[in-house]
């Protein structure tokens, strides 16, 4: 158990499995691009832990770069995205793999496909650490995910509560007294 902020956490997926997870996700990546030099486009914050392992298990040549997507409500998953910040290379005709957190209702996936396809790649598609299959309101397909997970807000493996959190090895869930709390809390 850890507390963060005001709220106690446990462990859901361990850092060994969490690494293997990535592994597996490395190894189809490794053999989906070889020749194709894809240009990984990490989305800030939430990603960065998750893209620094997986690049390390990435062994075709690559590159990568890192954008920030701004949003209306900011902390709220049903807040409109409204555009992408700080996104400096050139995108044209490359292979492109968006690195995500975890795709909750997929609107931000959504909008940052839309949004990307401006820029004419060659291709895109989309690897995230996470996904809560349960909750997703819109037609995404998803090539690469790391590990489905039900319904509960996590933490930890650089997903935050309020800011905090992001600094674990483990992912970690809302502990089991708490999660009924989780609909009040609008920290998604
Ligand atoms: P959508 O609904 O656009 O949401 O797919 C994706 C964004 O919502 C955040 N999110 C979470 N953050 N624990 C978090 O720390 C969670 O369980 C969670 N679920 C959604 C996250 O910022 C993601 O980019
Ligand atoms: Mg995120």
């Amino acid at each position: 158990m850890i507390q963060v902020k005001d709220r106690h956490f446990e462990v859901m997926v361990s850092a060994e499995q969490l690494q293997k997870d990535i592994a597996v996700l490395a190894a189809r990546i490794n053999e989906d691009y070889a020749g194709k030099e894809p240009l990984f486009v990490a989305v800030l914050n939430g990603a960065f832990m998750f893209t620094a392992d997986l690049l390390k298990m990435v062994t075709i040549p690559c590159e990568v770069t890192f954008v920030k997507v701004a949003s209306y409500e900011g902390m709220s998953s049903t807040g409109q995205v409204e555009e992408i910040l700080g996104l400096e290379a050139d995108l044209t005709n490359r292979h492109i793999i968006i690195l995500e957190d975890i795709v909750d209702t997929g609107l931000t996936m959504t909008e940052l496909l839309r949004n990307l396809r401006d820029f004419r790649p060659a291709s895109v598609e989309v690897a995230t650490l996470l996904l809560k299959p349960e909750c997703l309101k819109f037609p995404l397909s998803i090539k690469y995910v790391a590990r489905e997970i039900p319904n509960i807000f996590v933490l930890g493996f650089g997903l935050d509560y309020d800011g905090f959190g992001r600094n674990t090895r483990e992912l970690y869930c809302l502990a089991a007294p708490e999660i009924k709390v989780q609909s009040e809390l609008n920290i998604l």
